[in-house]
Protein backbone atom coordinates (compact mmCIF):
# COMPACT_ATOMS: atom_id res chain seq x y z
CA UNK A 1 0.00 0.00 0.00
CA UNK A 2 1.10 3.74 -0.83
CA UNK A 3 0.46 5.12 2.29
CA UNK A 4 1.84 8.89 1.18
CA UNK A 5 -1.44 8.53 -1.41
CA UNK A 6 -3.69 6.69 1.12
CA UNK A 7 -2.36 9.65 3.11
CA UNK A 8 -3.33 12.44 0.69
CA UNK A 9 -6.56 10.89 -0.09
CA UNK A 10 -7.67 11.24 3.18
CA UNK A 11 -6.51 14.77 4.02
CA UNK A 12 -9.20 15.47 0.51
CA UNK A 13 -12.23 13.62 1.79
CA UNK A 14 -11.53 15.00 5.28
CA UNK A 15 -11.43 18.64 3.88
CA UNK A 16 -14.28 18.43 1.43
CA UNK A 17 -16.98 20.68 2.10
CA UNK A 18 -19.66 22.10 0.63
CA UNK A 19 -19.44 25.55 -0.30
CA UNK A 20 -21.98 28.23 -1.23
CA UNK A 21 -19.85 31.46 -0.88
CA UNK A 22 -17.64 32.80 -3.17
CA UNK A 23 -15.27 36.14 -3.54
CA UNK A 24 -15.34 38.11 -6.77
CA UNK A 25 -12.07 36.41 -8.10
CA UNK A 26 -12.11 34.47 -11.36
CA UNK A 27 -11.51 31.07 -11.61
CA UNK A 28 -8.31 30.47 -13.55
CA UNK A 29 -9.04 28.17 -16.81
CA UNK A 30 -6.06 25.43 -15.22
CA UNK A 31 -8.89 24.96 -12.32
CA UNK A 32 -11.43 24.55 -14.14
CA UNK A 33 -9.66 22.44 -16.48
CA UNK A 34 -9.15 20.19 -13.78
CA UNK A 35 -12.25 20.27 -12.54
CA UNK A 36 -13.81 19.14 -15.57
CA UNK A 37 -10.72 16.46 -15.90
CA UNK A 38 -11.66 15.03 -12.58
CA UNK A 39 -15.96 14.75 -13.48
CA UNK A 40 -15.66 13.19 -16.88
CA UNK A 41 -11.94 13.52 -17.84
CA UNK A 42 -10.85 10.40 -20.76
CA UNK A 43 -8.63 8.23 -19.06
CA UNK A 44 -7.95 5.43 -21.48
CA UNK A 45 -7.36 4.95 -25.50
CA UNK A 46 -10.66 2.80 -25.27
CA UNK A 47 -12.83 5.67 -23.84
CA UNK A 48 -12.55 5.41 -20.29
CA UNK A 49 -13.12 8.30 -18.05
CA UNK A 50 -12.16 9.60 -14.38
CA UNK A 51 -16.14 8.16 -13.09
CA UNK A 52 -17.41 4.52 -13.52
CA UNK A 53 -19.97 3.73 -16.52
CA UNK A 54 -22.42 0.86 -16.50
CA UNK A 55 -21.35 -0.85 -19.35
CA UNK A 56 -18.96 2.28 -20.21
CA UNK A 57 -22.01 3.41 -21.32
CA UNK A 58 -20.81 6.99 -20.34
CA UNK A 59 -24.05 8.64 -20.97
CA UNK A 60 -23.13 12.21 -19.36
CA UNK A 61 -21.15 15.00 -20.44
CA UNK A 62 -20.34 18.52 -18.78
CA UNK A 63 -21.49 21.73 -19.87
CA UNK A 64 -20.20 25.11 -17.67
CA UNK A 65 -21.78 28.46 -17.54
CA UNK A 66 -18.90 30.45 -17.58
CA UNK A 67 -19.07 33.85 -15.72
CA UNK A 68 -15.26 34.60 -14.57
CA UNK A 69 -13.03 32.47 -15.87
CA UNK A 70 -9.07 33.93 -16.80
CA UNK A 71 -9.16 33.69 -21.01
CA UNK A 72 -12.69 32.68 -21.26
CA UNK A 73 -15.18 34.82 -22.36
CA UNK A 74 -18.43 34.16 -20.57
CA UNK A 75 -20.90 32.20 -21.94
CA UNK A 76 -22.24 28.48 -22.12
CA UNK A 77 -19.42 26.10 -22.81
CA UNK A 78 -19.60 22.14 -23.69
CA UNK A 79 -16.39 20.13 -22.43
CA UNK A 80 -15.21 17.48 -25.14
CA UNK A 81 -14.34 14.28 -22.80
CA UNK A 82 -11.91 12.65 -25.26
CA UNK A 83 -9.75 15.87 -25.59
CA UNK A 84 -11.04 17.89 -22.69
CA UNK A 85 -11.33 20.86 -25.09
CA UNK A 86 -13.82 23.55 -24.18
CA UNK A 87 -15.67 24.80 -27.07
CA UNK A 88 -18.45 28.12 -26.64
CA UNK A 89 -21.82 26.81 -27.88
CA UNK A 90 -23.67 29.91 -26.18
CA UNK A 91 -24.04 33.05 -25.01
CA UNK A 92 -24.39 34.10 -21.32
CA UNK A 93 -27.86 33.03 -19.74
CA UNK A 94 -29.34 35.98 -17.83
CA UNK A 95 -28.41 36.65 -14.12
CA UNK A 96 -31.34 35.24 -12.40
CA UNK A 97 -32.45 31.96 -14.83
CA UNK A 98 -30.39 29.40 -13.31
CA UNK A 99 -31.79 30.01 -9.49
CA UNK A 100 -35.81 30.49 -10.44
CA UNK A 101 -35.49 27.12 -11.50
CA UNK A 102 -34.41 26.09 -8.06
CA UNK A 103 -36.59 24.56 -5.53
CA UNK A 104 -34.87 26.50 -3.14
CA UNK A 105 -33.55 29.89 -2.66
CA UNK A 106 -30.18 28.99 -4.15
CA UNK A 107 -27.95 32.11 -4.45
CA UNK A 108 -24.81 30.28 -5.25
CA UNK A 109 -26.44 28.92 -8.43
CA UNK A 110 -25.78 33.43 -9.47
CA UNK A 111 -22.32 33.92 -7.62
CA UNK A 112 -20.59 31.11 -9.30
CA UNK A 113 -17.73 32.09 -11.47
CA UNK A 114 -18.61 29.10 -12.83
CA UNK A 115 -21.55 26.46 -12.57
CA UNK A 116 -20.76 23.22 -14.02
CA UNK A 117 -23.79 21.72 -15.14
CA UNK A 118 -23.68 17.81 -15.34
CA UNK A 119 -26.20 16.79 -18.08
CA UNK A 120 -27.38 13.05 -19.40
CA UNK A 121 -28.55 11.34 -22.48
CA UNK A 122 -30.80 10.03 -19.91
CA UNK A 123 -33.43 8.28 -22.36
CA UNK A 124 -30.49 6.12 -24.15
CA UNK A 125 -29.74 5.07 -20.44
CA UNK A 126 -33.09 3.95 -20.18
CA UNK A 127 -33.16 2.39 -23.48
CA UNK A 128 -30.01 0.36 -23.10
CA UNK A 129 -31.02 -0.97 -19.05
CA UNK A 130 -34.65 -1.62 -20.02
CA UNK A 131 -33.53 -5.19 -20.34
CA UNK A 132 -32.15 -5.47 -17.04
CA UNK A 133 -35.67 -4.00 -15.36
CA UNK A 134 -38.75 -3.34 -17.87
CA UNK A 135 -39.93 0.34 -16.29
CA UNK A 136 -36.50 1.71 -16.98
CA UNK A 137 -35.97 3.04 -13.65
CA UNK A 138 -32.08 1.22 -13.71
CA UNK A 139 -31.18 3.01 -16.29
CA UNK A 140 -32.07 6.08 -14.81
CA UNK A 141 -30.69 4.90 -11.65
CA UNK A 142 -27.78 4.51 -13.17
CA UNK A 143 -27.55 7.86 -14.30
CA UNK A 144 -27.87 9.61 -11.19
CA UNK A 145 -25.07 7.17 -9.82
CA UNK A 146 -22.83 8.23 -11.85
CA UNK A 147 -23.46 11.61 -11.57
CA UNK A 148 -22.62 11.14 -7.98
CA UNK A 149 -19.44 10.17 -8.99
CA UNK A 150 -18.31 12.52 -11.24
CA UNK A 151 -19.29 15.07 -8.60
CA UNK A 152 -17.72 13.50 -5.65
CA UNK A 153 -14.22 13.74 -7.92
CA UNK A 154 -14.84 17.24 -8.70
CA UNK A 155 -15.20 18.11 -4.51
CA UNK A 156 -11.92 16.35 -4.59
CA UNK A 157 -10.56 18.46 -7.49
CA UNK A 158 -11.90 21.57 -6.00
CA UNK A 159 -10.56 20.78 -2.45
CA UNK A 160 -6.87 19.68 -3.87
CA UNK A 161 -6.93 23.22 -5.63
CA UNK A 162 -7.71 25.30 -1.83
CA UNK A 163 -11.15 26.39 -3.81
CA UNK A 164 -14.89 25.57 -3.05
CA UNK A 165 -18.13 24.10 -4.78
CA UNK A 166 -21.91 22.60 -3.88
CA UNK A 167 -23.49 20.19 -5.79
CA UNK A 168 -27.30 21.22 -6.63
CA UNK A 169 -29.82 18.95 -7.00
CA UNK A 170 -32.68 20.65 -6.02
CA UNK A 171 -34.40 22.61 -9.03
CA UNK A 172 -37.41 21.87 -11.20
CA UNK A 173 -36.15 19.07 -13.88
CA UNK A 174 -37.77 20.74 -17.16
CA UNK A 175 -37.33 24.56 -15.90
CA UNK A 176 -33.78 23.86 -15.81
CA UNK A 177 -33.47 22.17 -18.81
CA UNK A 178 -34.70 25.34 -20.38
CA UNK A 179 -32.68 27.31 -18.42
CA UNK A 180 -29.51 25.47 -19.80
CA UNK A 181 -30.91 25.18 -22.94
CA UNK A 182 -30.53 21.52 -23.53
CA UNK A 183 -31.73 19.97 -26.29
CA UNK A 184 -32.99 16.62 -26.51
CA UNK A 185 -31.89 13.98 -25.67
CA UNK A 186 -29.95 15.50 -22.85
CA UNK A 187 -31.50 15.73 -19.07
CA UNK A 188 -29.96 17.92 -16.15
CA UNK A 189 -28.66 15.51 -13.77
CA UNK A 190 -26.90 18.64 -11.06
CA UNK A 191 -25.26 21.39 -11.30
CA UNK A 192 -21.63 21.68 -9.46
CA UNK A 193 -21.12 25.56 -8.42
CA UNK A 194 -17.38 26.77 -8.06
CA UNK A 195 -15.11 29.23 -7.32
CA UNK A 196 -12.82 31.04 -4.69
CA UNK A 197 -14.05 30.57 -1.24
CA UNK A 198 -15.29 33.66 0.91
CA UNK A 199 -13.96 33.05 3.93
C1 LIG B 1 -28.06 14.47 -3.87
C2 LIG B 1 -27.64 15.80 -3.29
C3 LIG B 1 -28.36 16.92 -3.61
C4 LIG B 1 -27.96 18.17 -3.11
N1 LIG B 1 -28.66 19.28 -3.49
C5 LIG B 1 -28.29 20.48 -2.99
C6 LIG B 1 -29.00 21.64 -3.39
O1 LIG B 1 -29.95 21.60 -4.16
N2 LIG B 1 -28.58 22.84 -2.88
C7 LIG B 1 -27.52 22.92 -2.03
O2 LIG B 1 -27.16 24.04 -1.62
N3 LIG B 1 -26.83 21.83 -1.62
C8 LIG B 1 -27.20 20.61 -2.10
N4 LIG B 1 -26.50 19.49 -1.73
C9 LIG B 1 -25.33 19.62 -0.82
C10 LIG B 1 -25.73 19.15 0.59
O3 LIG B 1 -26.59 20.10 1.19
C11 LIG B 1 -24.44 18.95 1.41
O4 LIG B 1 -23.69 17.91 0.84
C12 LIG B 1 -24.78 18.61 2.87
O5 LIG B 1 -25.26 19.74 3.55
C13 LIG B 1 -23.57 18.06 3.63
O6 LIG B 1 -22.53 19.04 3.65
P1 LIG B 1 -21.08 18.73 3.06
O7 LIG B 1 -21.22 18.53 1.57
O8 LIG B 1 -20.28 19.96 3.38
O9 LIG B 1 -20.56 17.50 3.73
C14 LIG B 1 -26.86 18.26 -2.23
C15 LIG B 1 -26.14 17.11 -1.91
C16 LIG B 1 -26.51 15.90 -2.46
C17 LIG B 1 -25.70 14.68 -2.12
Amino acid sequence: MDTQNTALLKDLLSARRSVRTFTEKPLSLTALDAFLYAGQGRTSKDGKRTAPSAHALHPLTLRVVVRQVEGLVPGVYLHDSPTGKLSRIGDLIDQGTLSSAALGDEQWLEDAPAVIAIVAQREVAIDRFAEQQADGLRGARYVDFEAGAAVQNMYLAVTAAGLGGVVVMGFDDLRMKEALRLERPLFPVALFCVGHPLK
